[in-house]
């Protein structure tokens, strides 16, 4: 009884002084150490909900954003998933205790996001081999490489996914030394490179597209590649987040990207809350919009962008490329390196994840099809490299010919 109440305390104590930053010190008088031992144990469960507290005072640490949470963050070893299935109604973070939960937190769309599953990625393969580090080197070579392979496996479309695995793979293939411990170590400081240099490409992109959002513009973009899909300022958003704080007046309309409502869920809810002038719209009213003179770019996010220049992104902007192409509206693809795939050479060789069919014959959790209805769910699509006016990347805006261009800056 008595401990309980000295928790209860602890728990109070330590929630105000997160909120006021007011320093108590606590004394306990404990006897016995199975009195004390009981107290670890349960002070891990209130370090928990303490943490699950923290995560709604948590404002992004990166600038034109505000009051958005953290996509993902790894501290104390620890990977914790801010949960995107359940915003905007809950903010929610969710820590991964095992690899499978990683795996299953980017199929369930938990983590999503090509930049920000890539490096969800990188630390989830830290979560499956940590506990294995007793292993002799060439055991645990052959656990990262089987880690890693599953992982990959989650979803097929972004590149960033492998991207970022064969990033860690690289470190465990080129380690010199004979220690599991320390090429986990290394493993580990290779994954933090990959989450930093996320935030930074993404404030590039911003400081190369910035200056196509001018005041009085519509924007249209489609799917969330936000902040949240990221562990920046967004792909498509960086631009508009970075226009906004220098302080140009321009709206937004955002597509709310059926079946999984990225667009409604998660980008309105960010650029909202970060004060952007944003418009939500159905995904079948943007030519109804473009037609009446409101939109004068189009800024997307992408999965994969190909040797020719073909880019596959969330399904239905093939369409919205179709619309801008029509209209004479440019429609331009964010991106960084990590989504240039040079090694496929054209959109028809990415592979487009199918997912489930009851995202489609059902609106939440109510059926809006008939019983045993025949579906098609294409998680993505693929817009032809000549509905593009240019890829908005860390280096600069890249324009046609984009294989040629492409090859020149990255390969
Ligand atoms: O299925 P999702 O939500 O992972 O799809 C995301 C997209 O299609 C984004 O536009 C893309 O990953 C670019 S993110 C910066």
């Amino acid at each position: 009884m008595r401990n309980t109440v000295i928790e209860a305390l602890i728990v109070a104590i330590i929630i105000l002084k997160k909120r006021n930053n007011i320093l108590f010190l606590l004394y306990l008088h404990l006897s016995g150490v199975n009195r004390i031992l009981i107290l670890i144990n349960r002070l891990e469960l209130i370090k928990d909900i303490v943490e699950k507290n923290q995560l709604s005072e948590q404002d992004s640490a990166v600038s034109g954003t505000s009051g958005i949470p953290q996509t993902l963050r790894w501290s104390a070893g620890e990977l914790y998933l801010l949960d995107q299935t359940k915003l905007p109604l809950e903010v929610v973070e969710e820590k991964q205790e095992s690899v499978e939960q990683v795996w299953h937190s980017i199929k369930q769309l938990k983590v999503r996001g090509a930049p920000a599953i890539g490096v969800a990625a990188a630390y989830g393969l830290l979560i499956g081999v940590r506990e294995q580090t007793g292993m002799n080197l060439s055991e645990y070579l052959q656990e990262v490489e089987n880690k890693a392979a599953y992982l990959d496996s989650a979803r097929p479309t972004a590149v960033n996914l492998k991207w970022a695995l064969n990033r860690m793979l690289a470190i465990a293939k080129t380690f010199s030394g004979n220690d599991s411990r320390e090429l986990y170590k290394q493993l580990e400081e290779e994954a933090i490179r990959i989450h930093e240099e996320d935030v930074q490409l993404c404030l590039k992109m911003g400081g190369n597209g910035v200056s196509l959002i001018n005041e009085g513009m519509g924007v249209l973009t489609h799917c969330n590649a936000g902040a949240l899909a990221t562990t920046g300022i967004g792909t498509a958003t960086s631009p508009m987040y970075l226009a906004h704080q220098n302080g140009v007046q321009f709206r937004v309309y955002a597509d709310e990207t059926r079946p999984l409502l990225q667009g409604a869920r998660l980008t309105s809810w960010e650029l909202k809350k970060s004060g952007l002038d944003v418009t939500l719209l159905t995904d079948n009213m943007a030519a109804h919009i473009m037609s009446q003179g409101l939109i004068d770019l189009v800024i997307t996010g992408t999965d994969r962008v190909v040797a020719n220049g073909d880019v596959a992104n969330k399904i239905g902007t093939h369409g919205v490329a179709i619309l801008a192409k029509h209209f004479g509206i440019p429609f331009y693809v964010a991106c960084p390196y990590s989504t240039i795939d040079l090694n496929t050479a054209e959109g028809k060789d990415i592979v487009i994840e199918e997912r489930e069919a009851e995202e489609v014959s059902h609106f939440g959790l109510r059926r809006t099809a008939p019983e045993e209805m025949k579906v098609r769910n294409p998680a993505f699509d693929v817009t032809p490299h000549e509905l593009v006016t240019g890829l908005i990347t860390e280096k600069g805006i890249i324009r046609a010919p984009f294989a040629e261009n492409l090859r020149k800056e990255y390969l």
